[in-house]
């Protein structure tokens, strides 16, 4: 089956089904500050989730253009990727489990035809905030024929929001077994010969900016199957980059180095993937170009780490636009921006491409110097990453070409070095943020605690303290986020630590190692070395974070929190001021 025909067939078998077509949208999200890219199918539809009501009806399918950067660590495998497309259907407040479930099990069945004996589900296990399991989802499989011991009952199977806030519920997923051995009676989710190919969530949960989970007023479908997985497995091939939508790439790159897939299959699938997603980001039509900022970074990010593994596979001049021509060539039909901005795309990644080289060959004349006058240690060859953006990976091999065997770990220690001293540089400045230990100031240092959980509310998880200066009279907060704040958000920030404020929470703290901490969920800078035991500090199930204090016992003691001023700092940090009104 080609992936023409599976896109054609769940949009046939939806619209049979009285759902109507509606087209991708972009891979940035229009409405959704928190996030950077367009992460799932529903992301375009939030607000009708949460019961605006959408010009097509209740019934909708689509296939959604999908970035998730959060996956790039895993690339590199068999199934994952940093873009997809995602197959989805949607129920605007129409059925819910019932028939999403016979939908997702007739369309796997009777329409794809994939063998039932190969299929297994699993359902929401129950978790704190929802202690009973999904019962009801379990009955709807069994009815269906699907054995009791294929179902899994998983505490993690919850999804969403998209950004901070929004919708999500408990969900249900399809895996389909790709081992060559006869498929386990028993379904065990750690086996990843059993693939994840399509999920279904039971929307009905809206997760607030205070993250509560309120009941939505419609009960809502959203489902996702991943269009790379399930060809793949329509095919049998028990690997993505097997499939049509890859080969062509992977062709183009066994020609340009004149190497073959089997001989380093990870290389040439994070080339494959990290092209993909470059052309398709700066082919959207809200075109990104590789830059230090947002989605610009991440781009500049996977162009650079394509360029270093095709190092690997001896690509030494440029190749990423080449790849780049096929990738559109193979897209253009369904997405007609690509052939449209082809030019642009192209440029840009040239460009980045001749950036990146003159950095590599700059540092590499350097590093050719340190070993010819035998100054090659750890430490300049971290002064080689400081001084020209020279990557850690091509230093450590090329002295090893060079027959010098450079430590890691030591490499890692001139880090770590470098790191505690523009700690201490900044302690220094800011006597650790903390002015000095009167009243007010511990007052203004528990407002911090609560204004930094209220930020990453407000803006997203991106936002980290980057330092403070409190005192007296005020809190003085650098943080990292990239654009000005608006006034509503910022408000927004406001209400939240008043509320807070309001709820007399008992502030409390405990003593525990790092790991503890972080297993704790404490907000923190894990990547530093703290001493032993941590300190934690906690208040009511708002805030936790690792600091020293001292701080008062309970947020009633702090007034109205007020901040006063916003600006920026430098570059993707931004400073606030804030106060606290009697
Ligand atoms: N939004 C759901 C997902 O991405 C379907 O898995």
């Amino acid at each position: 089956m080609t992936a023409k025909d599976l896109k054609n067939k769940f949009f046939q078998y939806f619209q049979s089904q009285g759902h109507e077509l509606i087209s991708a949208a972009s891979l940035i999200p229009d409405n959704d500050p928190t996030v950077l890219f367009t992460t799932a199918g529903m992301h375009p539809l939030v607000p009708y989730l949460l019961g605006e009501k959408h010009p097509h009806g209740q019934r909708l399918v689509s296939v959604q253009k999908c970035v998730r950067t959060s996956d790039i660590d895993e690339v590199g495998d068999n199934v994952h990727h940093t873009f997809f497309e995602m197959l989805g259907n949607w129920s605007l407040g129409n059925y819910f489990k019932k028939e999403a479930i016979e939908y997702s099990w007739e369309f796997l069945t009777k329409i794809l035809r994939l063998d039932k004996e190969k299929i297994a589900v699993s359902i929401f296990g129950g978790n704190e905030n929802l202690p009973d399991y999904d019962a009801q989802s379990e009955k709807y499989w069994l009815a269906l024929g699907v054995k009791p011991e294929r179902i899994a009952k998983i505490t993690d199977n919850w999804w969403g929001p998209a950004g901070t806030t929004g919708p999500c519920g408990p969900d249900t997923e399809m895996f389909y077994w790709t081992g060559n051995a006869a498929a386990p009676a028993k379904f065990d989710p750690e086996d990843n010969q059993w693939v994840e190919i399509w999920n279904d969530v039971l929307m009905q949960y809206n997760k607030t900016a205070t993250g509560q989970f309120e009941s939505l007023k419609q009960k809502n479908i959203d489902t996702g199957m991943g269009l790379e997985r399930t060809l793949a497995v329509l095919n049998g091939y028990d690997d993505n980059y097997l499939t049509e939508l890859f080969q062509p790439i992977i062709k183009a790159i066994e020609k340009l180095s004149g190497k073959k897939y089997e001989t380093d299959k990870k290389s040439f699938r994070i080339i494959a993937d990290h092209i993909r997603t470059a052309v398709f980001m700066s082919g959207d039509r809200k075109g990104i170009t590789p830059s230090n900022k947002d989605q610009g970074y991440v781009l500049r990010r996977i162009i650079r780490r394509a360029i270093r593994f095709g190092k690997a596979l001896g690509l030494e001049q440029n190749f990423t636009s080449q790849l780049a021509e096929v990738i559109i060539k193979d897209y253009k039909t369904d997405y007609p921006e690509l052939e449209k901005n082809e030019k642009f795309i192209l440029e840009e990644l040239i460009k980045e491409e001749n950036k990146f080289r003159n950095t590599l060959s700059k540092g590499l004349k350097q590093f050719e110097k340190l070993v010819a006058s035998k100054k090659l240690n750890e430490k300049t060859a971290f002064d080689l990453y400081t001084s020209y953006g020279f990557p850690l990976e091509i230093t450590l091999e090329l002295a090893q070409e060079a027959g010098l065997n450079l430590s890691k770990e030591k490499y890692q220690a001139e880090f770590q070095k470098h790191q505690d001293l523009s700690r201490t540089a900044s302690a220094g400045m800011f006597k650790g943020g903390l002015a000095d230990d009167k009243d007010n100031t511990k007052r203004h240092h528990t407002a911090a605690h609560l204004m930094l959980q209220a930020l990453r509310m407000v803006l997203g998880d991106g936002v980290e303290q980057k330092g403070s200066n409190i005192n007296e009279e005020r809190i003085r907060f650098d943080f990292a986020y990239p654009d000005k704040l608006t006034p509503e958000q910022i408000k927004l920030a406001e209400d939240i630590v008043n509320e807070q404020i309001d709820k007399k929470l008992p502030v409390t703290w405990q003593e525990m190692t790092l790991a503890e901490a972080k297993k704790y969920g404490a907000l923190g800078s894990f990547e530093h070395k703290y001493g032993e035991k941590v300190r934690v500090y906690t208040m009511g199930d708002f805030s936790k974070e690792i600091c020293g204090g001292p701080h008062v016992d309970n947020t009633s003691e702090l007034g109205h929190f007020k901040i006063s001023k916003e600006e920026s700092s430098s570059a993707g940090v931004r400073r606030i001021k804030a106060i606290l009104e009697k």
